[in-house]
């Protein structure tokens, strides 16, 4: 998977200097959608990363810039634990970003994990696709969060699964174990990503160096990589990275 137009990579010194670009770049991407379309809808992922960018977002200065009223919210994917659980993907947003930020209630369509997996998907699936018949086409996000495992998993899109990704549903149940997480989830499906204007993802850490590496450069095989069943129609893949992340991509030149 080499860079080619639709991708771009830019590796920041330090963690701070990723999340003010990342901010900068969302508060843009809102702008123009505001334009374009008059509501910006962002969608966020978990794990600990964007958590510096959580807060930046909702500091005063973006606070005051960002449409926050008509930015709606979704996820990428999400643990199977009630909304206010440390586990809760969710939960870790509204804490740090939808409550400061006072975001609308009606504009926050989060996966319901008090539910089973089963039924989150199948909630969260109907959703995204009532909200897509309300706009004649399927739910376009303009920006999507995503992270990165040291295993190449993105979102809960895990490495190894026999799954058929490339079904119709908009979100699936998954199981799939990781760093001590809850195993339980649902995830947002190729189908539902590669429908995005834009695809931010946020690594940093040198435990991750060699799989960005690796995803950069490997042939494509989204069963090892399933980051490389990201691939948004007309939109674009940006990677963010920190030094730590990315010194093997450096060396290399990709
Ligand atoms: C989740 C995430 C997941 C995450 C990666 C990276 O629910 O766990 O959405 O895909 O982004 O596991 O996690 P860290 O940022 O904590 O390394």
């Amino acid at each position: 998977m080499s860079m080619s137009d639709d991708k771009s990579l830019r590796i920041f010194e330090s963690k701070s200097a990723l999340a003010q670009s990342a901010a900068e770049l969302i508060l843009s991407e809102a702008t123009d959608a505001m334009s374009r379309q008059g509501y910006f809808n962002f969608v966020l992922s978990g794990g600990s990363t964007p958590e510096e960018l959580y807060r930046l977002l909702a500091s005063p200065a973006y606070r005051e810039t960002m449409p926050w009223d008509r930015t709606h919210f979704f996820w990428g994917d999400e643990r199977c634990v009630p909304p206010d659980s440390v586990n809760s993907n969710f939960g870790q947003a509204r804490k740090l970003l939808i409550e400061p930020v006072n975001a609308r209630k009606q504009n926050v369509h989060r996966i319901k994990g008090e539910l089973t997996p089963l039924e989150a998907a199948a909630d969260y699936s109907a959703r995204l696709a009532r909200l897509a018949r309300e706009k004649s086409r399927g739910p376009r996000f303009d920006l999507v969060l995503l992270g990165m495992g040291e295993d190449g998993h993105t979102a809960s899109l895990f490495p190894g699964k026999s799954m058929n990704w490339y079904g119709k549903e908009y979100a699936v149940a998954v199981e799939a174990d990781y760093d001590g997480r809850p195993a339980n989830r649902v995830t947002l499906t190729p189908v539902a990503f590669n429908n995005s204007r834009n695809i931010l993802f946020l690594v940093t850490g040198s435990m991750k160096a060699e799989t960005v590496l690796a995803v950069l450069k490997d042939e494509e095989d989204p069963v090892r990589w399933p980051v490389h069943l990201i691939k948004p129609v007309g939109g674009k893949v940006i990677w963010f990275l920190d030094e730590a992340a990315g010194d093997r991509v450096k060396s290399d030149q990709v």
